[in-house]
């Protein structure tokens, strides 16, 4: 027998905590923005995939793909940005990812060196934040409110950093119904945390991942990448919630100076990041004949969902708790009392059949655990309703709601 365990690298990632039961399979998934299942239609998704391999002959696939990906994709993601993010992009600054997390971990790879600051949002995607983590980076935490990072905050972390000699690498934001406090900060507030960004001469990283799920309320603002034309906001976005996580189909924008100088967004290295071209045709052939319509039903699908985990929230948790009233996205942030602790709860709750996220998963230091994240884009209401019920027997029996 083969001794493999002598035989991996030394130089594997870090390994980062996740609470027991976070792994379980459950009915009530409140723990993954998952896309909406009944959106997924297998005739239309397979004459994408055919007008994709008929226009584009046998060669389309019998080739390697561009070293940017679909080159018809990464025009139409430029002309959607300027379209609906304020953005204009040329499609060379474009580059097809698996996923935003393929991107988010071709740009990590980029930058990080063990030991590097991130400002992070207070609470942040824990995927992203897994990978900083995993590569030795120091993500720091910005205090927000309901519009975002706080300017004081974030000007208060800079100047730390740079007395104690340091400059971190990224600012790094999700600033479309955030992940998981659902904030989309407004353009004045935008304005001022680029200001201050430029100041100490950080870069931001905008992720968007959220931007096509507007339920209701304000058309969003312009992105940060349409608000500077300094060549300093990297963008990462993805198809994957919006057609199907399993597509595996993300992108990022990066400005000229970022991808001629690096390795890992060196266009030479890309293929290899595991894209799948069949893939992209079928996501490109799709959105060409179906976005708008596509669009629609899911933001429908998603305002019924929210409507039914807020109604089902205020039926079941006493109103001492709070939690978020979401515009768009995908998810619901909730505080419980301190002392409450989501993070050793969750078996309880996977035992019942239900999984969310403790608030600790979003920190670098996994505090914070009365507070939970619950999405809302996989289950049917009628699930959802019955999810909540389960999770405020399990909290009212915990005595969290007890106040
Ligand atoms: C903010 C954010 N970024 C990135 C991702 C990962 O996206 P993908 O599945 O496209 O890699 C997620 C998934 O939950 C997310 O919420």
């Amino acid at each position: 027998m083969v001794d493999y365990a002598s035989l991996f690298s030394n130089n594997l990632p870090r390994s980062v905590s996740m609470p027991e039961g976070s792994s379980d399979q459950v009915k009530y998934i409140f723990s993954i923005t998952n896309a909406v299942p009944e959106v997924i239609s297998a005739r239309k998704y397979l004459d994408a995939i055919g007008a994709g391999l008929e226009s584009g002959g046998p060669e389309s696939l019998a080739a390697y793909p561009p070293p940017t990906g679909h080159n018809g994709l990464r025009e139409l993601v430029a002309e959607r940005l300027a379209a609906n993010r304020g953005f204009h992009a040329s499609p060379d600054d474009v580059f097809i990812s698996d996923g935003a997390g393929g991107a988010i971990s071709i740009i990590l790879d980029s930058f990080i060196n063990p030991g590097d600051a991130i400002l992070v949002e207070e609470f942040t995607y824990m995927g992203s934040l897994r990978m900083m983590l995993e590569r030795g980076a120091e993500p720091i935490h910005v205090l927000c409110d309901e519009d975002g990072m706080l300017p004081d905050a974030l000007e208060g972390g800079l100047a730390s950093l740079a007395d104690a000699g340091r400059r971190p690498k990224f600012v790094w934001m999700i600033p479309v119904y955030q992940n998981p406090l659902g904030f989309t900060p407004s353009e004045s507030r935008r304005r001022a945390l680029l200001d201050i960004a430029q100041r100490y001469n950080v870069p931001v990283l905008e992720n968007e991942s959220y931007a096509d799920f507007r339920i209701d309320g304000d058309p969003l603002p312009t992105a940060f990448s349409g608000l500077s034309d300094q060549g300093d906001v990297l963008y990462v976005s993805s198809f994957t919630k919006l057609l199907g996580c399993g597509l595996r189909v993300g992108f990022g924008v990066l400005p000229p100076g970022v991808r001629q100088a690096l390795p890992q967004v060196n266009a030479e290295n890309l293929p290899r990041r595991g894209v799948s071209h069949l893939a992209t045709m079928m996501v490109y052939e799709y959105l060409r004949e179906h976005e708008a319509e596509h669009i629609e039903t899911v933001r429908s699908a998603l305002q019924v969902r929210r409507d039914a985990m807020l109604d089902a929230l205020e039926r079941d948790f006493p109103s001492f708790c709070e939690w978020t009233h979401p515009q768009g996205g995908m998810l619901v942030f909730v505080r419980l009392p301190e002392g409450a602790d989501t993070w050793a709860t969750l078996p309880k709750a996977t035992a019942r059949d239900v999984k969310y996220n403790p608030g600790g998963v979003f920190r670098a230091d996994r505090g914070r655990n009365n507070h939970l994240r619950l999405t809302y884009s996989h289950n049917s209401p009628d699930e959802i309703r019955e999810g909540v019920a389960r999770l405020a027997e399990l909290f009212r029996e915990e005595g969290y709601f007890e106040g």
